[in-house]
């Protein structure tokens, strides 16, 4: 068992500690607006205790994906201006922004931060040396400097703190050094997880090993092979599995019906083909479709049992969202990951917010649901269902992650209890 927050001593006055969130919220990226601060909301319970007990709190984050050292106006929508006010609002008092990351705005703002006082780094993705390299064909000579420089910047940044929080629960999976190279380099301080990193772990180990029966899985997405571990190891653990999206094609034209105008990935479908035929037999895949024509995607109409000619899938069909309705009816515990359809793209969101409503009601009517972040957890939001289900996950990949694994190397680099 890690520890947490709570295990550092009670009064954090003189403490400096560097918390790093995962304050990556949606944005409109050509001009920085703040579309969807539910990653800021989850990050008030840890910096907010934090602060309460008196500790200076240096937050930092990354925003986004914007490459550093390119044209200042093009990262500019990645900034975290917005995102320090969005927090200064909640937090009723002000935060301070750093222009950079360890650069010499960064050391002095540090240097001023009094107990109880909360500073914002500049999105750590404008730092070289925050993310591994990523360019194909590196010399190994280019390899090195690289890692020669994310160790420095672990240095610089170890140099702010006397004590390292991780509350990025949507970024553990990563290896960048906010998350990893950092806490290695402040071995000897304390380093524990947040409030958040907490409650997501405690949420998925105890529908995974815990839940009240039946549970009941559901799973969209387009490509089979992102999510085959996941896939693999839900069907161990869950009593029914039931399928939408893109992904139900994959299963149809692994029976051998027509798709239509739909490409398959061939590797996809053998995978499909390859699910052990005992727990296949849990997989609901949905027996009638709403179609669009290739072409037109106003020619719409539904199908049943197979795609016609010159017709793609765009969302689960009427009939099956109703037998996926009577199965959640009974279920006390819901895993639900991708949507059913093309969400975005109403009239095609149908199933998914059908489902997200009845997943609302469950929860409300007490069984468990939890809702897998990224593009479900979009949706949920969208339809105003979020503050309904018993979790909707701040983590899209790392929600998958540790589903699939149940560790990451970021935790495992934590104080043990
Ligand atoms: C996310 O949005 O899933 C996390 O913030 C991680 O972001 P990344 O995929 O850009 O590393």
């Amino acid at each position: 068992m890690k520890k947490t927050i709570r295990d550092l001593p009670a009064d954090l006055r003189g403490k400096r500690v560097l918390a790093r969130f995962d304050l990556n919220v949606g944005i409109d990226e050509t001009t920085g607006e703040i579309r969807n601060d539910r990653r800021i909301r989850a990050s008030l319970p840890t910096l907010t205790n934090l602060l309460e007990r008196g500790a200076a709190v240096i937050a930092m984050s990354h925003l986004g994906r914007p490459k550093p050292g390119a044209d200042p106006s093009k990262n500019a929508p990645f900034a975290m201006d917005r995102v320090a006010a969005r927090i200064s609002e909640y937090l009723r008092q002000p935060v301070t922004k750093a222009n950079d990351v360890v650069g010499e705005d960064a050391r002095k703002k540090v240097a001023a931060l009094q107990p109880g006082q909360c500073l914002l780094l500049e999105n750590v993705r404008f730092h070289p040396f925050e993310q591994p390299l990523k360019k194909e064909g590196a010399t190994e000579a280019e390899m090195a400097a690289h890692e020669a420089g994310m160790k420095s910047l672990a240095e610089e940044l170890a140099a702010f703190g006397d004590i390292y929080v991780n509350d990025a629960f949507g970024t553990l999976q990563n290896k960048d050094v906010s998350v990893l190279a950092l806490p290695k380099a402040m071995t000897g301080r304390p380093r524990v997880m947040g409030l958040l990193v907490e409650k997501e772990l405690q949420i998925i180990d105890q529908l995974l090993d815990r839940a009240e029966r039946p549970l009941v899985g559901i799973m969209g997405g387009a490509k089979v092979s992102d999510k085959i571990k996941f896939l693999q190891v839900l069907l161990q653990k869950v009593d029914r599995l039931l399928i939408g999206g893109k992904m139900t094609y994959t299963f149809l034209k692994a029976e051998g019906k027509s798709v239509g105008a739909m490409t398959i990935d061939a590797n996809d479908e053998t995978l499909v083909r390859g699910i052990d035929p005992a727990l296949r037999s849990k997989v609901v895949v949905p027996r009638d479709f709403v179609v669009a024509h290739r072409d037109d995607l106003s020619r719409v109409q539904t199908a049943e049992d197979f795609v016609p000619d010159d017709f793609q899938g765009v969302d689960t069909g009427p009939k099956t969202v109703e037998e996926y309705r009577r199965i959640l009816a009974e279920a006390r515990t819901i895993i639900w990951n991708g949507p059913l359809g093309w969400f975005e793209r109403p009239p095609f969101d149908r199933a998914t917010r059908a489902i997200a409503e009845t997943l609302a009601e469950r929860a409300q009517a007490g069984a468990t649901v939890v809702v897998g972040g990224g593009e479900t957890a979009e949706a949920v939001e969208e339809f105003g269902l979020a503050e309904k289900m018993t979790h909707v996950s701040t983590g899209g990949g790392a929600f998958l992650k540790y589903v699939e694994e149940r560790k990451f190397k970021t935790l495992d680099v934590l104080d043990d209890r």
